[in-house]
């Protein structure tokens, strides 16, 4: 399993080693104002991580570590993984991304840099026709990532709490468009 690796960044596929640190990033209320579920328990925590792990082992894509490139500290996690559920209206194959970041590294580019990167491997390795991002509409900092990568707004919905939600897309041509060079991330391993 390859790594992406971006001017600041490593993106390391998801790891056994990986787990302590989404127990902690899942227990930070700063991290988990806009997700559903609120903070995980360190259960729930290992349920997901063992999820994660199982969906590289099935598709061979999935979570990545976002890792600083100079010392290989973990600042993050970027994810990609097939939609649970369809978006209707949206091209297919499409996959869904994600990104967690840090509180102590907010503010540095670091989510924009790791989901360009991300949006490569989904069209660029993995051949896919759109890629969705969904979010809370009050979660401005994914709203900014989301524009800053090229993403469109597509639908407004609300969540199982009703409290609303934003569908974002990219299409493979307006990645293309919007990403000249679509080899800038590249990979070894
Ligand atoms: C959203 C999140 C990933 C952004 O990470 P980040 O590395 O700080 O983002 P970046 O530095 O790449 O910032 C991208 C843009 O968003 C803006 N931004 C980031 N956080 C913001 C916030 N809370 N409010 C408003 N704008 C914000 C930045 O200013 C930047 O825009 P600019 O270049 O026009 O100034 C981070 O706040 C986070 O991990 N949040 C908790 C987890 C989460 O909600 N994930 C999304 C779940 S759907």
């Amino acid at each position: 399993m390859r790594e992406l690796i971006t001017d600041r960044l490593v993106l390391e596929p998801w790891r056994e080693r990986h787990a302590a640190e989404l127990v902690r990033l899942s227990a930070d209320e700063r991290v988990m104002r806009h997700i559903g579920t609120g903070v995980w328990t360190a259960g729930y925590a290992a349920r997901r991580h063992v999820r994660a792990l199982r969906h590289w082992a099935e598709h061979g894509f999935g979570w990545r570590a976002v890792l600083s490139r100079q010392d290989r500290a973990f600042l993050g996690l970027v994810s990609l993984i097939r939609l649970g559920t369809p978006v209707e209206g949206v091209a297919e194959p499409a996959l869904e991304i994600g990104w967690w970041v840090d509180p102590r590294v907010w503010g540095r580019g670091i989510a924009t840099e790791a989901a360009a990167a991300m949006l490569c491997e989904a069209f660029c390795r993995l051949g896919a026709e759109s890629v969705v991002a969904r979010y809370q509409a009050a979660n401005l900092g994914s709203a900014r990532v989301t524009a800053k990568i090229g993403m469109s707004p597509f639908r407004e919905s609300t969540d199982p709490q009703g409290r609303p939600m934003r569908i974002c897309v990219i299409s493979r041509d307006d990645h293309r468009r919007a990403c000249p060079r679509a080899d800038a991330a590249s990979g070894r391993g």
